[in-house]
């Protein structure tokens, strides 16, 4: 690519776009396509496809080394998981959550008959604020749902203290979060809710799972999973069908066996980014918070309209006339979004933190398919626009 030198090499103001191809956020990582189709094979000549396979168990195992929780169990995905999870530590009527996060967290509970009732979020992580939630609890309160969203852990501390306080389950959407941990263990939920959604990280083409803890929990999760069947398959309570089936959990076990190295790849793009951009003026990438190890499955900057020159949809659109596809990951807020906005029983607290970051994030391309020198173009385009705004 010819570096933007002038206002008219931005495809934006008609010069040639910077990638003949779209880059986009969230192409698929497929580290090991062999070995997927070999452990595929095999489930085929089994003819053992679903039903609690051993390739759904094998995945557990090898999910259960990176979640480390003591119970795991392998869902169809994560939305239909987070209803289980809930379910399973009886979370009942109002549910407080962030409405800065994917609509599937709100749309999930919703579904169930839970309200979502939504707080407001940390400016540096994104995550859902203890103090906000604290404000938010009432007497219908039945639930707290904190997202750990761009694998930024929430303050699970704080949230457990406001979760005890108010004597309701405390339980985690970690959609976005595989392979990153607090370092020093610490309260972190009843459950917690993992995506393998094909733009995850690490991708079983659809896939979710349920970890927790507790014994009593996992029990109800397998069940509920499962049609309520128990081990004997007697049907011992209500249930859905939550079963991941075995190609997605081939998929899964291939992938996880290049976890680390898919980790290392994230983390140096976003490093790389750090240092692309931390020149630019009013394009800040958000924090990656420290005490954690982090997935880095989004880069995500924040333009100050007034520092760059620019808002966050016009830089995405001058990105994306160069073939630039990123997200506006998370925008609008929940609580902006048609099912949630009619009825004040959604917004008891103050949103403001969520108002002004869903005008502001952008997500860059990162991944597999993802080059350092596409990094390095990226943010060559991101200064350029800037300057020529
Ligand atoms: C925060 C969050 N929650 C829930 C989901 C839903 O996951 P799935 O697509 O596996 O149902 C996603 C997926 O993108 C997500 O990002």
């Amino acid at each position: 690519m010819r570096a933007k030198r002038s206002r008219s090499d931005l495809a934006y103001y008609g010069g040639t776009p910077g990638f003949a191809e779209d880059i986009r956020v969230g192409t698929p990582n497929v580290p090991a396509k062999e070995r997927y189709l070999e452990l595929v094979n095999e489930a085929i000549d089994r003819r053992w496809l679903s039903n609690l396979g051993p390739l759904v168990r094998q995945f557990e195992g090898l999910a259960a080394q990176r979640t480390l929780r003591a119970h795991n169990t392998a869902t169809n995905n994560a939305t239909t998981a987070l209803q289980v999870a809930v379910k399973a530590c009886g979370v009942t009527g109002e549910v407080i959550m962030p409405s800065f996060t994917f609509v599937a967290t709100a749309h999930a509970m919703n579904w169930i008959g839970l309200t979502p009732v939504f707080a407001d979020v940390d400016p540096e992580t994104g995550t859902l604020d203890p103090r906000s939630v604290a404000k938010a609890v009432s007497p219908r309160t039945g639930g707290i749902l904190g997202v750990h969203i761009w694998g930024n852990l929430c303050d699970t501390a704080g949230l457990d203290d406001v979760a005890r306080e108010a004597g309701v389950p405390l339980v985690f959407d970690s959609a976005q979060s595989f392979g990153c941990r607090p370092l020093l263990p610490g309260p972190s939920g009843t459950a917690e809710v993992f995506s393998f959604h094909a733009t995850k990280i690490l991708n079983c083409f659809e896939g979710g799972l349920v970890a927790t803890d507790s014994a009593d929990v996992h029990a109800r999760v397998r069940s509920m999973h499962n049609f309520g069947f128990d081990e004997a398959m007697n049907v011992v309570g209500p249930g859905t069908n939550a079963k991941m089936n075995e190609s997605s959990a081939a998929m899964g076990i291939a992938s996880i066996e290049h976890l680390d190295d898919m980790l290392k790849i994230y983390r140096a793009h976003y490093l790389r980014y750090r240092e692309g951009l931390a020149a630019v003026p009013g394009v800040t990438l958000m924090a990656a918070p420290d005490g954690q190890t982090h997935n880095h499955q989004y880069v995500v900057v924040q333009v100050d309209p007034e520092a760059a020159g620019l808002d966050r949809d016009r830089l995405a659109d001058m990105l994306g006339a160069e073939n630039i596809r990123t997200k506006k990951y998370f925008s609008p807020g929940c609580h902006r979004m048609r099912p949630y906005r009619q009825d004040a029983v959604h917004t008891p607290v103050d949103l403001s933190v969520t108002e002004a970051l869903t005008e502001r994030v952008l997500a860059l391309p990162t991944g597999l398919s993802v080059t350092p020198d596409d990094v390095d173009r990226i943010s060559d385009v991101i200064a350029a626009a800037v300057r020529y705004a």
